[in-house]
């Protein structure tokens, strides 16, 4: 006979069997370009720099792969300084050239801390792009919930969005114009307005959370996009996080740009899509790369550029088997981008776990999702990518999608 506890300890074992296959399935084997020995020796420099004008020849423009500054500690200005010289060629202000930095009192521009990470970029011979002219969040106390409807359209947008983008010149490769304003609940079929109405965000509510519609319309984005376009001598980007699968959120970009290019008269060739692409290393976390090419490409269509803007990916565990997966995905999402046709701007937020916005715990497991542990050594994601460059580089046809794990994708 069995007694109830048996059968509960019976039916535990199946719930622990069946999590740890489910573990398992969720942490693939896989394989890698640093297993093979050539490539392996070839990364050890970690000169991504080096590769950099070879990938740019290779895809007949520019290609800028990067990360964030926000000017460093002592401790770590040195090593952010050789990481800038020979790993990435490209800057983004992590914060100085958001809206509660460089416009902190109205009409009163605090721009030298946003055109400092451009100069720093120079000092490194990296190019820089920026982020951002408007965003719900990192606002000036002065903005959310003084301003009237019609004075945010025709003013406060318009001066905001000229001043900074006039500050920087030249010298960028790429503005966000307008960041996130697509709601995570989102369904097939909304409207772009419906879109942007269900994330129930500043300014079409009057604080984020609250019930009072400041604005009705997309006019506060149109006024964003008409000063960029006016201004920006770069690419215009519309940038946001969970996003690139077939997914209804992505829709929501798809009607949102064409919205923009018919009632904001914003040219296709001048936009691009930003995939923020803050991702985990687990299945549902991250987008499989077939589907980032499938977006990819129906951007492409349209003429407009895909950019990977701000990549970070934390792990279920510190082993091996997770580091690999992490190595795995990061590298494909980089192949995604560098064999895509419309695709040159690749760049990573934060540079090493220590500084990292995202910390264990909090859905994220142990974090370690940036390109260097905490101590800045790398990882073997930092010398996978080397090894990506360098594949891409030599002209070598695609591989296969290494994150599905070695039972679909062997690379050697
Ligand atoms: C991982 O895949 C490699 C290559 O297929 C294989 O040799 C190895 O045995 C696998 N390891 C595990 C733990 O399954
Ligand atoms: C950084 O490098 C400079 C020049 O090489 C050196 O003088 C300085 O001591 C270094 N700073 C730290 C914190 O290591
Ligand atoms: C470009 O950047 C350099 C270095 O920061 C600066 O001296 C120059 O004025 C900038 N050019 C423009 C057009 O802003
Ligand atoms: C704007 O509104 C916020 C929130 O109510 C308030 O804290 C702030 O003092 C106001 N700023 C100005 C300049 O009125
Ligand atoms: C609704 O969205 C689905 C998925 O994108 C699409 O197949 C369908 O055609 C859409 N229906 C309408 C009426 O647009
Ligand atoms: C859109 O909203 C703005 C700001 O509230 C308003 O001034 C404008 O009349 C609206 N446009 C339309 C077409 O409703
Ligand atoms: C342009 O705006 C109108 C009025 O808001 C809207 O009905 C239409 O769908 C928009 N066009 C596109 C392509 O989204
Ligand atoms: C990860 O594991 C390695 C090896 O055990 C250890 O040296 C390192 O401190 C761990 N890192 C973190 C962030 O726990």
């Amino acid at each position: 006979m069995t007694s109830p506890s048996t059968m509960v300890a019976f039916s535990l074992s199946i719930v622990v069997t069946a999590l740890a296959a489910l573990a398992q399935a969720q942490t693939p084997n896989v394989s890698l370009l640093i297993d093979d020995p050539y490539y392996y020796d070839l990364a050890q420099s970690l000169d991504v720099r080096s590769l950099l004008p070879f990938v740019s020849l290779r895809k007949g423009a520019a290609f800028h792969w990067g990360s964030t500054y926000s000017y460093p500690a002592a401790a770590e200005a040195n090593w952010t300084s050789e990481k800038f010289s020979t790993y990435w060629g490209h800057i983004v202000a992590e914060n100085d050239c958001k809206w509660y930095a460089t416009e902190p009192e109205r009409q009163d521009f605090t721009l030298s801390a946003c055109e400092g990470v451009s100069q720093y970029a120079a000092e490194h011979f990296a190019t820089f792009r920026g982020h951002n002219t408007f965003w719900h969040n990192q606002l000036p106390a002065w903005l959310p919930g003084n301003v009237t409807a019609s004075d945010l359209v025709n003013n406060v947008i318009p001066t905001h969005v000229s001043t900074v983008i006039k500050s920087l010149g030249w010298n960028v490769t790429s503005w966000d114009v307008t960041n996130e304003l697509i709601s995570d609940t989102a369904t097939y079929n909304m409207t772009s307005l419906e879109c942007v109405l269900n994330a129930d965000r500043w300014p079409t509510v009057t604080y984020d959370g609250g019930s009072t519609p400041l604005v009705t319309n997309l006019s506060f984005a149109y006024a964003a996009w008409r000063t960029a376009l006016m201004y920006d001598p770069g690419k215009l980007v519309y940038n946001d996080y969970s996003t690139g699968a077939q997914d209804a959120k992505t829709e929501c970009v798809f009607q949102l740009i064409a919205d923009l290019n018919i009632n904001a008269s914003i040219p296709y060739n001048r936009m691009g899509v930003g995939f923020q692409s803050h991702v985990g290393a687990q299945e549902g976390y991250y987008v499989p790369k077939a589907e980032l090419e499938t977006t990819f490409a129906r951007l492409a269509a349209l003429g407009v550029d895909a950019l990977v803007t701000e990549m970070d990916l934390w792990i279920q565990a510190n082993d091996t088997i997770n580091q690999r997966y992490q190595a795995a995905i990061w590298g494909d999402y980089l192949d995604a981008c560098l064999y895509a046709s419309n695709c040159f701007e690749f760049v990573n937020w934060d540079n090493r776990d220590d500084t990292s916005w995202i910390t264990p715990g909090d859905g994220h497991g142990v974090a370690m999702a940036t390109l260097f542990d905490m101590y800045g050594n790398p990882k073997p994601v930092t010398y996978e990518i080397m090894a990506r460059f360098a594949r891409y580089a030599e002209g070598a046809a695609e591989m296969c999608a290494t994150a599905l794990g070695t039972e679909s994708c062997t690379v050697y």
